[in-house]
């Protein structure tokens, strides 16, 4: 039986992960898969989170079953993050922890497709993942655009999404920090988006998995709260992999906004049933630690900073990437710094990548997908003067 299986290519952004381990020569830069880097190239644990660790160590009594929902402290305690202080949506709003922000998706995927979706829009390009897990629900994929050529987004063509997957279709949206484009909508054209689904009572699957790492906490999140404030449900999938920094322990929440208050009990038991049957449970380590780490004031305003100085970092690092355009013209290097979060495309070939991994020992990913946090003041000129090197005529 096993036998009529044929080998699967392995997954490309996590095959260079061991390409570039493998790579012996002391200078070279990772700008593949998405990990936040320090200006050493590290990427530490927190420090708040390390505190809430500890305390975690100290505090936790048992390790027995928690159910399906996972640890529903945490849930909550993001909440606020999310959805905006006492916001009048939280009755109307039902959530569970996941694995990963990954097991979030799934789930809002599954959860539209048992509820009826037969169509899912998809923004191209977007994090590979995204395809694959639509494909393994077994949904259709509807593609649109993502981005202009100007490097702006695509407004028309997300509209024109909306307005086509009316009836038995759902849109997936980037919450920021678009993966892998660093494109985001606009506030004016968050606001066009949000009156789009407001007409045609669609409903928004809304995918945030970088909090805090493009403009800030609040400001990250204003373009999804615009569409929530407007529209009847919603499907929310959350992150902790970067804005925490627990990428490895799997930490990530699904929330589900119904019209009513008194339908978000049916709602949960279909997303609980799913979970139930895809990972039982969400692993707990990683989810504990965060709700400590927000029940403290202390820990929480430690998170903030560190927040606050990675952004920072990345913006340096746009900015540098921004003022290079005229060093390496054709690329649209400019653009970047106006971007968010830590993702870009590259509009290099396939043979430009080549050459820059193997001349260069710079890794990234075959799309022209580059990690600008994978950059710092130690790599950067490196990287620009390589850039020049493998698109001059
Ligand atoms: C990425 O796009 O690099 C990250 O989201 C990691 C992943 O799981 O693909």
């Amino acid at each position: 039986m096993l036998d009529t299986l044929s080998a699967q290519a392995p997954d490309a952004l996590l095959a260079l992960i061991k390409m570039h381990a493998a790579d012996s020569r002391d200078d070279k830069i990772d700008l593949g898969v998405g990990v936040y880097r320090t200006n050493e190239g590290a990427t530490p644990v927190f420090r708040a989170i390390k505190q809430a660790e500890r305390k975690l160590l100290d505090v936790q009594d048992s390790k027995s079953y928690l159910g399906p929902e996972g640890d529903g402290g945490f849930v909550k305690a993001l909440m606020p993050y999310i959805f905006g202080e006492g916001s009048p949506l939280a009755s109307r709003i039902e959530g569970m922890q996941t694995p990963g922000g990954t097991g979030a998706v799934r789930l809002a995927v599954a959860l539209a497709v048992k509820a009826g979706v037969k169509r899912i829009f998809l923004g191209v390009p977007s994090w590979p993942n995204h395809a694959q897990i639509l494909e393994d629900v077994g949904v259709e994929v509807v593609t649109f655009n993502h981005a202009s050529e100007d490097g702006t987004a695509d407004l028309a063509a997300v509209l024109g999404a909306i307005r086509d997957a009316k009836g038995d279709g759902a849109v997936l949206l980037h919450g920021c920090c678009h993966n892998p484009t660093g494109i985001d909508y606009t506030d004016t054209q968050w606001a066009a988006i949000a009156d789009a689904f407001a007409e045609t009572g669609l409903l928004p699957i809304l995918d945030i998995a970088y909090q805090g790492l493009g403009q800030g906490m609040e400001e990250d999140v204003a373009g999804v709260r615009a569409v929530l404030a407007k529209v009847p449900e919603a499907l929310i999938a959350y992150s902790c992999d970067k804005n925490f920094g627990l990428y490895r322990d799997r930490v990530g929440a699904f929330y589900m906004m119904a019209r009513e208050e008194g339908q978000l009990a049916a709602i949960a038991s279909n997303a609980n049933a799913l979970a139930r049957a895809n990972w039982s449970m969400p692993p707990d380590h990683g989810g504990a630690a965060v709700r400590l780490l927000l029940e403290d004031e202390g820990m929480t305003s430690t998170w903030l900073e560190e927040l606050d100085e990675m952004r920072t970092r990345m913006r340096r690092v746009r900015d540098r990437l921004g003022a290079a355009d005229n060093e390496v013209p054709g690329l649209g290097l400019a653009a970047l710094a106006e971007q968010n979060g830590l993702f870009a495309m590259l509009p290099l070939t396939k043979d430009q990548i080549a050459s820059l991994r193997e001349d260069h020992a710079i890794y990234m990913a075959g799309s022209g997908r580059i990690n600008v946090a994978g950059l710092h003041a130690g790599n950067i000129d490196k990287f620009i003067a390589a850039l020049g090197d493998v698109t001059k005529g």
